[in-house]
């Protein structure tokens, strides 16, 4: 790829290569739409605000969300994670909560636990499968406002079986709240078979957008209270308070037109041809390879489901003597390969598989990776792992 980095094995920190259709759009926003949307009536302000809506109706659409108003544009998933859980959770209530959470999750359920909200754990299965009986027995134990659960593991690629935690939610009249961080892209969504309350989403990971871009759907009937006031263009500038309007309330200043336009791309490049059908099928292909060969190397422990059983494209490590971050250094510096390292701000998932204190080697596939590009990280993990360096 570059001279810098000519495997890059991190697509679930961040994806990299762009298609080039995202990059068009964004140098586009910058260069033929550099309005503020929502807030003139000139035309650059007006074709920033097209750009926006269809954006909008486009993310939707490939998300299964059937109202576009229901998706709001924030600045990530980590926003969206934020916004439903201080946003719908009041001291008192409690929650169950998934042993495999990204901090995302688990550092805003620390400070509503700070201020009295109930939090109880659902223990993952050895490979970071959330069982579902083991979900509704932890949920009936006593009334429970909210279910929590990633739709995807960021460590082990485990995709939890959402569509059953939602009905256990909603059979005891909790709501099913989800951190799709992993999931859009590498996983068919659809948040409305998916029955789900809530669900943030990433721009930049699967889904192939540019950074500081994601978004958040909220079920119709729900109304968190925003974590942010300000201003939100539109008709309602007289308001003291932030309007309670769709996607609006949950979008307080100037939106990130550039990012938004990059993500719209993204998906109108995916959803073409049945390219996201294609590029999931590829991934499945080479991180099962991936994880076979990684499990064949002596020392090494690979975490979550089996080589080829379903996962998102994530795979990690751990071998018994070589720390996680000496091969990680050893795969950048002496092979240009770009993997990530430690805990990957999921201290909660490294302790229910064990790996809290060692953390692990994570490699992540994704689009513009090769089957070549797997077989010399398994040849590099081979070398690395015979040299005990
Ligand atoms: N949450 C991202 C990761 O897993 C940044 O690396």
């Amino acid at each position: 790829m570059t001279e810098l980095c000519p495997i890059y094995l991190d697509h679930a920190a961040t994806s990299w290569p762009k298609p080039q259709p995202v990059l068009d759009a964004v140098v586009s926003a910058l260069t033929e739409c550099g309005g503020n949307p929502g807030r003139g009536v000139h035309a650059l302000g007006l074709a920033a605000s097209r750009l926006i809506f269809e954006a909008r109706g486009d993310v939707a659409a490939f998300l299964g969300v059937p109202d576009a108003r229901d998706l709001a544009f924030l600045s990530g998933c980590t926003e969206g994670t934020n916004i439903m859980l201080k946003g719908l959770l009041k001291p008192g209530d409690r929650v169950a909560v998934s042993s495999m959470e990204h901090n995302a999750v688990a550092r805003p359920l620390h400070v509503l636990a700070m201020n009295g909200l109930e939090v109880d754990v659902i223990e993952a299965d050895e490979t970071g499968f959330i069982d579902p009986d083991r979900a509704e027995a932890v949920v009936r134990a006593k009334p429970t406002r909210a279910v929590i659960c990633l739709h995807a593991s960021n460590v082990t690629g485990t995709i939890q079986p959402i569509g059953d935690l939602a009905d256990i939610a909603h059979a005891a009249g909790a709501l099913m709240l989800v951190d799709g961080a992993q999931g859009g892209g590498h996983l068919p969504v659809d948040v409305a078979s998916l029955a789900v309350d809530a669900y943030a989403v990433s721009g930049h990971k699967g889904l192939l957008g540019p950074q500081g871009v994601g978004g958040l759907y909220l079920a119709p009937s729900l109304q968190p209270e925003e974590l942010l006031q300000g201003g939100t263009g539109g008709g309602s500038s007289e308001l003291p308070t932030q309007p309670e309007m769709r996607p609006d309330r949950y979008e307080a200043g100037t939106p990130n037109t550039p990012g938004i336009a990059g993500l719209g791309a993204a998906v109108r490049f995916l959803a073409e041809d049945g390219r996201a059908e294609r590029q999931r099928a590829e991934e499945a292909a080479l991180v099962g390879r991936l994880a076979e060969g990684l499990a064949e190397l002596p020392g090494i422990r690979v975490l979550g489901p089996a080589p080829h059983a379903p996962r998102v494209p994530v795979v990690s490590v751990v071998h018994d003597r070589v720390p996680a971050d000496r091969i990680a250094f050893t795969l950048d510096k002496r092979y240009g390969i770009a993997v990530r390292a430690g805990l990957h701000c999921a201290p909660w998932a490294h302790r229910a598989l064990g790996t809290l204190g060692t953390g692990a080697v994570r490699f992540s596939v994704g689009f513009g990776d090769t089957a070549d590009d797997i077989e010399a990280a398994i040849d590099a993990m081979r070398a690395i792992v015979k040299e005990g360096a």
